[in-house]
């Protein structure tokens, strides 16, 4: 058996004809950007997401700058992000000219721990950047206390987590301003690059829509220097047709993560992902970790089951990142988990039977 460590066949055989159709209106429509998909897809997009606004961008990494540009962060300023994010949160911050500052994750739910931002806090510090990593949702009720505390603006990096909920209430609908990705791979994904902010603030909402769009509100007048960063016609009208499958998506999700969780729990030295009591996880990945990860790894290669590291190498200590100083020792549960994480084939589709081997070729390994 061969298991890729991730396919879209099933997700798309499902939603085919309505993609071509989509094509067609746009094709047919001969407006290719800014137009009738990309408002229809940002109301049903802040529908789905309970706020007020969703603003279709290029990219998630985008999403994310743009909301950080938004709120007057700049050069000079600090914002606290996770050390075991994927690097785009970190670079985000440097697209402002401000510097991001790790804080290291729980260890058991591998989000920013809340219990470690205040000591990062400096009178640099603007905001603070939760990622919900690999689809569960950060504790966003104690962020936001202290973010109300210092009086700093609260930036979600959504992009791995739509759906999530914490304590009931959307990932996305926390912060002022929150980024999401719908690169390919996500569990909303577009056929190409794409993103969105998602906010309740009109002010921002307004800010975000002239920055994208080369500082303009009204064609040919430009108020401010602004960017090219708008989510296309083709893509938004591709989202619209794929957000409708996304709950019975994440659904499949969770019931094969459940499935995972259920029969491996008794190995010893496998430690599998824990959700909080108050977070939902929509499993954008399935996060196993172990001393013997390279060892596991290539034997499920052998046995024709694909594997990935989400991330081998942490932020600081990525070379982008060397001018920070940050050495091998400055954030050793991110360096940790960096070393033991492996994640496991999940995907919509994903049948029983392919669990059940992947399943039973992890058991063989620690037999
Ligand atoms: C946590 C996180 N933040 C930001 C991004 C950036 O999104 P994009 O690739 O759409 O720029 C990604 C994905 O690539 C991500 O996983």
């Amino acid at each position: 058996m061969t298991i890729p460590v991730l396919t879209f066949e099933p997700m798309h055989v499902s939603v085919k004809d309505n993609m071509y159709m989509a094509f067609d209106q746009v094709y047919n429509s001969n407006w290719f950007i800014m137009g009738n998909q990309l408002s229809a897809f940002e109301k049903e997009y802040a529908t789905f997401n309970d706020v007020n606004y969703a603003i279709g961008v290029s990219n998630g990494l985008d999403a994310l700058f743009l909301s950080l540009k938004a709120l007057g962060v700049k050069a000079g300023d600090e914002v606290i992000v996770p050390s075991n994010t994927y690097i785009a949160t970190a670079l985000a911050v440097s697209y402002v000219g401000a510097t991001p500052v790790f804080v290291e994750p729980n260890p058991k739910t591998y989000n920013i721990d809340p219990e470690l931002i205040e000591q990062a806090i400096t009178s640099k510090t603007k905001a603070i950047m939760p990622v919900h990593l690999y689809g569960q949702a950060c504790e966003m009720d104690k962020i936001i206390n202290i973010a109300t505390k210092y009086n700093l603006a609260v930036i979600e990096d959504n992009a791995q987590s739509h759906g999530a909920a914490f304590q009931g209430k959307c990932t996305g609908s926390w912060g002022d301003a929150n980024g999401t990705s719908f690169y390919p791979g996500k569990n909303l994904g577009a056929l190409g690059d794409g993103g969105a902010i998602t906010t309740n603030n009109d002010d921002l909402n307004h800010k975000i829509k002239v920055l994208r769009n080369y500082g303009s509100a009204v064609k040919y007048k430009h108020d401010i220097i602004g960017h090219n960063m708008r989510l296309d016609e083709l893509q938004a009208a591709f989202l619209s047709v794929k957000l409708k499958s996304l709950k019975s998506w994440t659904i499949q999700r969770q019931e094969i993560a459940k499935k995972y969780s259920d029969e491996l729990s008794n190995i010893e030295g496998l430690i599998l992902p824990y959700t909080h009591s108050e977070a939902t996880h929509v499993y954008h990945l399935y996060v196993v970790r172990t001393d013997k990860r390279d060892a596991l790894q290539k034997f499920l290669e052998e046995k024709g089951i694909s594997t990935m590291v989400h991330y081998p190498i942490p932020p600081h200590l990525q070379q982008a990142y060397s001018f920070l100083g940050k050495t091998e020792g400055t954030f050793p549960i991110a360096e940790n988990l960096a070393k033991t994480s492996l994640s496991l084939p999940i995907w919509p589709g994903l049948k029983d039977s392919e669990v059940n081997y992947i399943i039973e070729i992890i058991k063989e390994f620690y037999n």
